[in-house]
């Protein structure tokens, strides 16, 4: 990548693709396309339910009717993909309503495929929504269990793609969860159903508004035994070849802002499909400030997408999808 071989100033000057909105345009290196975003839903129980998320303005938890008057919008601004997050109306030390037949992401990814069947849903596969101890995993002793947790994650993954989920997102950060996944959906028929692994996910402080979303804050202690520690970069990269080797078809770095340099290295290092989330945290950060005039919200938010992209992300997941759509 050195330039050793190309005349020096005053011949080189970089500023002359700089001179005008359309020469800019035309040697813009990274873009940012609707394909590229998914977007969250809280989704709960009853009807004719929604309600703001205090800490996250413009996001709402909401009923699966409602849902699909989202789903309607989101088609229409172009978006081509949901992550699905529930929250059931019963919590339990075993997470039952995870796995459920008629649990709500269940019934939610039925309705959803039912009415917009060329959407992309995508369902996150985790415990904590549905644990009364909001852990990511069955709890014993004060400690959360690895292998017994991965029973609970295959049945939960079979029973979204039974409801006609297209793609499979762990969330949990325990060991071995991919294998077990892949394994246990490969023996029910869905050999062909994609597995988005969070590969590097981190015990993150920018999560705070999701856990207000997604009801999951932890009862107990916290989630550093499974989540990674924020210093380790070398030790994402083995969370990430693990994932590979275990039947990942899509890796994901979460948080993304403070983690750009984890995309990047995860690009370099695996020819891989890569998904970032743009978590809660660094939603709501913009969004106050652009409410106190701060700072100019949508500017910032094409910024920070499109810094992510030029990380090295194939997809974002993001809060900012429909404010995003209605700009590109
Ligand atoms: C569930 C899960 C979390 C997020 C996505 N899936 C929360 C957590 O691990 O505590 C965070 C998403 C966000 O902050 O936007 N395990």
């Amino acid at each position: 990548m050195s330039n050793f071989n190309q005349p020096n100033f005053p011949v080189r000057r970089l500023r002359r693709l700089r001179r005008s909105t359309a020469i800019r345009d035309m040697f813009r290196e990274t873009s940012l396309n609707k394909a590229d975003l998914i977007y969250p839903l809280f989704i709960v129980e009853g009807e004719n339910f929604k309600k703001e998320i205090s800490s996250m303005p413009g996001q709402y938890q909401m009923s699966v009717d409602n849902i699909l008057i989202e789903c309607a919008e989101l088609v229409s601004l172009g978006i081509k993909s949901v992550l699905l997050f529930g929250i059931p109306l019963e919590k339990d030390e075993v997470g039952s309503g995870a796995y459920a037949e008629d649990g709500i992401i269940q019934r939610a990814t039925r309705e959803i495929k039912r009415t917009f069947p060329g959407l992309v849903v995508i369902t996150d596969v985790c415990l904590c929504e549905y644990t009364s101890h909001g852990h990511c995993g069955i709890v014993e002793d004060g400690y959360v269990q690895n292998d017994a947790t991965l029973e609970l994650l295959a049945a939960e993954a079979v029973s979204h793609a039974r409801a006609g989920a297209d793609i499979i997102a762990p969330s949990d950060m325990m060991d071995g969860r991919v294998a077990a996944i892949r394994k246990a959906l490969d023996e029910d028929g869905f050999t062909e159903t994609p597995i988005m692994a969070y590969s590097a996910k981190f015990s993150s402080a920018f999560y705070g508004p999701f856990r207000e979303a997604a009801e999951s804050a932890p009862q107990f202690g916290d989630r550093k035994t499974y989540q990674m520690d924020f210093g380790n970069s070398d030790e994402a990269m083995r969370e990430i070849a693990l994932d590979i080797q275990e039947g990942a078809d899509i890796v994901m770095v979460k948080p993304a802002l403070s983690y750009l340099d984890l995309i990047r290295r995860t690009k370099d290092t695996f020819n891989m499909p890569i998904a970032a989330y743009n978590v809660s945290g660094e939603y709501s950060m913009v969004k106050a400030a652009a409410a106190n005039g701060w700072l100019d919200g949508e500017k910032v938010m094409m910024e920070i997408l499109t810094s992510i992209k030029r990380a090295g992300a194939d997809v974002i997941i993001t809060y900012f999808a429909k404010d995003a759509a209605r700009i590109l």
